[in-house]
Order: structure tokens, then C-alpha cells, then sequence
């Protein structure tokens, strides 16, 4: 049956979102799938309830799209969906929440406060610098809780830079999340299951030429060189795999996600986050590990496709 590509939403990753489901439905098209690209809006229930589709592949982004909230529709509706089910999706996508998750999981996640507006403003800026520096050292990465695509992040390598960070990440959000920040290897693993299990493709190693992963690093064909696969030991791929497949169980995941880490120089593989609907943009990194493990990316979401409209 007819395959509905979810894309576009009217989160902060609209656009990444918009370029996610192209390639993706691309990609199913030359698998000889028929797909429909559907962007979110009000006729989007009417319509699916009308045309029952066989699956619905979510790649949205951001808020609505990866905080478990489509889900909860499309579990209304009894369409049958690719990716982890909504309760674990809120979970996911709430950064102080997984890093709970995360260690209970014996993961290790950075040292963080998490810090709402509101305590923020009563505290006074000068009074939270010391309070945070003292506990957590510098520099620190300041998060929104709540966000994806890096926007909204920080890095923090002098005091004098928290104020504006704090306001960049409360853009996003009433919650921000400061963390150690955590010098290595950048790297992800995405993990796929087409229905024999979840199991961990090649880990990308990440080298934003500018030094830091953000925006325009991840969306400029150019400004980032990936390492497909990463220039770890054997050891630490296997371990990085291992996290990655820990995290994607923890969380309670399904079919397809990608776990965010970075290695130490000391070998410990640090859990960032894991993502429920990754991007798969011409810059993004889950179509290159599909890529480096010599599979076809049509294939291999077809696969998942199938196994999860069973
Ligand atoms: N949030 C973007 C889409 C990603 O993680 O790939
Ligand atoms: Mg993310």
C-alpha cells in the first residue's frame, strides 16, 4: 500500500524537516514504493482517516515531531507508524529526562544543572555564573531541554559568555540544560531494525570545520568532513555501538533512531542524546552510515518499513 512521508511541521527544524522527508521519499521511490510527501496541517487527520495508508514514516523534526505528539494521533487514528511510540518519544526528547534515563541505563552523561527562566530571572544572572561554574567548571555546553538540530546551543568558554547563551537557549524554550562540556571525538550511531532486532550501522565521526557542530555546520554540504566509519579502535566502535544500542533500548525505541556521543581521550563514549527521527538530509548523518555499510537507503527504510506496518 501507499507509504505517507510526514515532513515539514511547524517546529524550529521546519526546513531540515522538509529536506529529511524529500530524501527520504526519494529514496523509497526508487525502492518502487508509492509514497506520498505530507506536510502537517488541519486536513491531515480527515485525510488520513480517508485514505488509510499502509505506513507513515514521521520525519518530522523538532517539537510536535519527535516529543511523541504526532504519534499520539497516529495511535488514535490506527495508522501504523515507523519509530518509537509517543510515551518514549517525550521521554527522548526531553534532555534533563534522558540524561536520567541515560544513567540508570550505566551510561555517562556530562555533569549538568538544569535551570528553568524563571529561577533564572530570581537568581539574577551574576549569582547563577557563579553558582554554575563553580559546580560544573568550563567550558559548558548551555542547551534549551527541549530542542533539536543544535539551535539554541552554546558552547561557554568564559563566564561573561553565559548571559547570552542562557537567552539563546530560552528562545527555544523555558528550560535550559548546562552541561560539562566534554572534549573528544564527536561521533553518532544510528541504529536500524528491520524486524531481526536493532542493530548498530558504522559510527560517524563528526569534524565541523569551524569547531563546533551547530546549524550551519550540519545543513552546509561542505562545512563538516564525516569519517564513515570513525577512526576509532575496534574497541571503541564496539563500544560506541554498545551504547548506542543501550540508549535505543533504555529508551524503549523502535525501529530506527541515532544515539549523539562523544569519545574522551581517556576511551570513555559520553551519551549526548538519542534522536527518534534523525535527520536524513543530503548533510545528515544517518544516509552515511547507511551508505558505509554498502547498503542502499531505500532498501533499508523499505525494510524497516515493512517490518514495522506488520
Ligand atoms: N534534529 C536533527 C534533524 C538531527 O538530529 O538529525
Ligand atoms: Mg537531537
Amino acid at each position: 500500500g501507499r507509504i505517507v512521508v510526514l515532513a515539514g511541521g511547524l517546529s524550529h527544524e521546519r526546513d531540515v524537516s522538509l529536506r529529511s522527508g524529500r530524501r527520504v521519499a526519494e529514496a523509497l521511490r526508487s525502492a518502487g514504493l508509492e509514497v506520498e510527501e505530507r506536510d502537517v496541517d488541519s486536513s491531515l487527520l480527515p485525510d488520513l482517516l480517508a485514505s488509510k495508508p499502509a505506513c507513515v514514516v514521521p520525519m518530522l523534526h523538532g517539537e510536535t515531531g519527535e516529543d511523541g505528539t504526532i504519534r499520539e494521533v497516529l495511535d488514535l487514528l490506527g495508522v501504523p507508524y515507523v519509530g518509537a511510540v509517543a510515551e518514549a518519544c517525550r521521554v527522548a526528547f526531553d534532555k534533563p529526562v534522558a540524561k536520567t534515563v541515560a544513567e540508570r541505563a550505566g551510561l555517562h552523561t556530562p555533569a549538568s544543572v538544569v535551570l528553568p527562566a524563571e529561577s533564572f530571572r530570581e537568581l539574577g544572572a551574576a549569582a547563577v555564573m557563579d553558582l554554575i561554574v563553580e559546580r560544573l567548571g568550563l567550558p559548558l555546553m548551555v542547551k534549551p531541554a527541549k530542542s533539536g538540530s543544535a539551535l539554541g546551543c552554546t558552547v561557554v568558554r568564559s563566564a561573561d559568555e553565559l548571559p547570552s547563551a542562557m537567552v539563546s537557549a530560552y528562545a527555544y524554550g523555558t528550560v535550559a540544560l548546562l552541561e560539562q562540556f566534554v572534549e573528544g571525538e564527536e561521533v553518532a550511531v544510528p541504529i536500524v531494525d528491520d524486524g531481526s532486532g536493532p542493530r548498530a550501522l558504522p559510527v560517524v565521526g563528526i569534524k565541523p570545520d569551524s569547531g563546533v557542530y551547530d546549524f550551519t555546520a550540519r545543513y552546509t554540504a561542505g562545512s563538516t568532513t564525516f569519517q564513515t566509519p570513525a577512526k576509532l579502535s575496534d574497541e571503541l566502535t564496539a563500544e560506541c555501538q554498545r551504547v548506542a544500542l543501550t540508549a535505543h533500548a533504555a529508551f524503549g525505541l523502535r525501529d530506527l533512531s541515532r544515539s549523539d556521543l562523544i569519545v574522551d581521550a581517556e576511551g570513555t563514549v559520553w551519551f549526548l542524546e538519542v534522536n527518534v527521527a534523525p535527520g536524513f538530509t543530503e548533510t545528515s548523518i544517518v544516509p552515511l552510515a547507511v551508505q558505509s555499510a554498502g547498503l542502499d537507503l531505500g532498501t533499508v527504510v523499505a525494510d524497516i518499513i515493512s517490518a514495522a506496518a506488520r
